[in-house]
């Protein structure tokens, strides 16, 4: 069984004191960016330039995920700034297969992201193409939201698919994941979990990345 991975989603930072909020979260496996553009969900928060800056700031492999109309226009940008991870989600793109080619293509690791009440079916013609996928266990838009506990069963049922068909994709879980609910998603199958409010809502960052990977 491979290691569970930790994104930490930004979001929740001290965005005064980025540095060091990135240095006290540094035992994350990757930073997780959420961008949110007011118009495919209703709340915004921030685009190249701080995406800039955090790439400046640290070395950690950084996790985009693009909440927002029309995320082809963000691939290049992205991958310019030197982003690994790049994923948007199935309504926003016409032509998802071409999207994913173009995030492959440009270097970055490519995923789609589902929402709570968007069946697995929607990936029935492109699972073999991703490298991960992202399921929602909120609905996005915010941090500090609950988990909903309907997608246990998602993540079980999308594991059982790549298992099955031999496929080597990540499942990614988003939203309201804490040190309670952690490791009912690693055991339905999840690979990378991530977190904003319970990790940078805690005292002590390294601690609560460890309590979520159950160390
Ligand atoms: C929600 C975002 C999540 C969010 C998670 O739209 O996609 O990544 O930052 O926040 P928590 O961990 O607080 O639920
Ligand atoms: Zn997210």
């Amino acid at each position: 069984m491979k290691p569970i991975q930790i994104a930490a989603s930004v979001l929740s930072c001290d965005f005064a004191h980025l540095d060091k909020e990135l240095s006290r979260a540094s035992d994350a496996n990757m930073f997780h960016l959420d961008i949110m553009d007011g118009h495919y969900v209703p709340n915004l928060t921030f685009g190249q330039p701080i995406v800039l800056k955090i790439r400046q700031l640290t070395k950690i492999p950084l996790d985009a995920h693009l909440m927002v109309t029309n995320p082809e226009n963000y691939v290049a940008p992205f991958a310019s700034i030197g982003v690994n991870w790049f994923s948007f989600h199935q309504e926003c793109v016409y032509h998802s297969h071409r999207v994913v080619q173009q995030i492959k293509s440009l270097g970055m690791k490519a995923g789609i992201a589902l929402n709570p009440a968007t069946p697995l079916s929607t990936l029935d013609c492109i699972l073999p193409d991703l490298d991960f996928v992202l399921l929602m266990s909120v609905n996005p838009g915010f941090s500090g939201q609950e988990f909903i506990p309907s997608v246990l069963e998602k993540i079980i049922q999308l594991k059982d698919i790549i298992t099955k068909n031999s496929l080597n994709t990540l499942i990614e879980v988003d939203g309201g994941i804490n040190e309670t609910n952690a490791s009912l998603v690693i055991a339905a199958g999840a690979d990378i979990l991530v977190s904003a409010s319970y990790i940078f809502g805690s005292t002590d960052y390294s601690a609560a990345i460890r309590s979520l990977r159950g160390s």
